[in-house]
């Protein structure tokens, strides 16, 4: 198996007393660093809490903000330009803060750093799916946006709003796509997959085919199979294809024990070991990508940023790959199904300069800079009006071919579960996963998951 070498990523060091700790995502340092108070080792600055709302710099003062930005694909250096050119034009500097690539391991340092008050951290990047988990401690944004949210779909701002603050402001969506090898495809004289059956004949042909000529290495379909977020997106988007609902529905019912769900996942269990390694058990994003990308896959479920680095210059498959929407399930009642994803930007209520860093969200989130960031990182933007904009059509392909896709996404039940989301998310992927390694039944591990989401859930959600 390939594997992707991890992008080099500036260490930031933080000194606690005496102790220099590396790498922001060692969750046990971060852990130390909350509970004693840290300075940055650069400037000597200490950390003090602010009042919520108040701004340390005067108008003239060049401070400094620390922003978390994502670390998968080319997320860390295309947010870094951004932060850069924000500097160049404010003045202010900015420091981009390595994170970890799993958006649930991310979300385990938010939560350590906000929930003990941390100043450390000015802006966050934000998972759609954490406003409702993170909502409280992060800063309503309304006031700086001074009206740019009537820009944005206002399904995105609706999802941005908790208790009537507008807690995050949206960055990027995502939708879960099929990736595959026309070049492969076409050899074989074979369709692109429209149900999730004929992807996984189609994906045995080929891979069964290309090992006996020589190409051992050969998968037919890799995703995101290790136990976090991404299985949730991607279970999602097996079981709401097979018309087999989305876990909690919006009305607040647990669905997930029904028979639409167990064929999904029984479907899924049989791709293990036979067009899909072992080792995906344990793929994030990255991973996945890796495989495909080094020219050892026929199909990938991932998600837009994987296009604009399939066709960068030195990619082994530059030109050789189509992007499609995923498969439908087998039967009536189905539909393909793409999850929702993306992220936000918000301000931590902590922070030291909440105007300069409300300033660098705007900045960031702006008509000029999501249209650079999709057509230099193939991120989907949030604003309609770019959805017409040639620049970005030309950039990538399923701006306008996929633009259904996006529009009927499926999205996780994280508003109606609310502070309780990761709880129903961790036990579903945790139950998923179970049977993707053959530990459970399918039929078994979900009548068990509901029970414990209905705990969850109590009284009501
Ligand atoms: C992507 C999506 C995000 C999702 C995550 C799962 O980053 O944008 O919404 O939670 O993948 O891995």
């Amino acid at each position: 198996m390939t594997h992707i070498a991890s992008a080099t990523r500036p260490v930031v060091e933080l000194e606690c007393k005496g102790i220099v700790m590396k790498q922001f995502s060692v969750l046990c340092s971060l852990a130390v660093l909350v509970s004693t108070g840290c300075k940055k080792s650069e400037d000597g600055a200490v950390h003090k809490k602010p009042t919520e709302g108040s701004s340390a710099a005067s108008a003239t003062e060049s401070i400094e903000l620390s922003i978390s930005c994502g670390s998968v694909g080319k997320d860390y250096d295309v947010c870094k330009e951004g932060v850069e050119a924000w500097s160049k034009k404010t003045g202010h500097q900015a420091k981009v803060v390595s994170s970890p690539t799993s958006t649930s391991e991310k979300l385990a340092v938010a939560q350590q750093l906000l929930g003990a008050g941390a100043s450390d951290i000015d802006v966050f990047s934000v998972d759609v799916i954490w406003p409702g988990i993170l909502g409280s401690f992060l800063l309503d944004l309304k006031p700086y946006a001074k009206g740019a949210e009537n820009e944005h779909f206002p399904a995105l701002i609706a999802n941005g709003t908790i208790d009537g603050k507008l807690v995050a402001m949206p960055w990027f969506i995502d939708a879960g796509l099929l990736y595959y090898r026309k070049d492969l495809l076409d050899k074989y004289h074979a369709q692109v997959p429209t149900t999730w059956a004929q992807l996984t004949e189609t994906a045995r042909t080929i891979q069964d085919a290309e090992r006996k000529a020589g190409q051992k290495d050969l998968q037919g379909f890799v995703f995101q199979g290790k136990a976090y977020e991404g299985l949730t997106c991607n279970a999602l988007e097996w079981i709401a294809s097979y018309g087999g609902g989305t876990i909690v529905e919006r009305d607040g019912k647990v669905s997930i024990d029904n028979p639409r769900a167990v064929a999904a996942l029984d479907l899924a269990g049989s791709w293990f070991g036979t067009i899909t390694p072992i080792g995906a058990l344990n793929f994030e994003e990255e991973e996945a990508r890796g495989v495909f990308q080094s020219g050892n896959a026929v199909f990938m479920r991932n998600w837009p940023y994987a296009w604009a680095m399939a066709q960068d210059p030195g990619s082994q498959i530059k030109d050789k790959v189509g992007v499609a929407a995923l498969p439908r399930g087998d039967g009536d009642a189905t539909r393909p199904a793409a999850t929702l994803g993306g992220w936000e930007l918000a301000v931590s209520k902590f922070s030291a300069h909440p105007a300069e860093a409300a300033d660098l969200v705007m900045y960031l989130t702006s008509a000029a800079e999501q249209k650079r960031r999709a057509i230099s990182g193939g991120y989907h933007p949030t604003l309609p009006s770019l959805y017409s904009d040639k620049d970005v059509l030309a950039a990538s392909p399923f701006f306008a071919n996929l633009a259904d896709t996006f529009k009927s996404a499926v999205r996780r039940p994280s508003t109606v579960t609310g502070s309780k989301y990761n709880q129903v998310s961790s036990a579903f992927w945790n139950a998923v996963h179970g049977v993707l390694a053959k530990q459970k039944s399918a039929k078994d591990a979900l009548a068990e998951l509901a029970t414990n989401i209905e705990r969850l859930k109590g009284p009501k959600w």
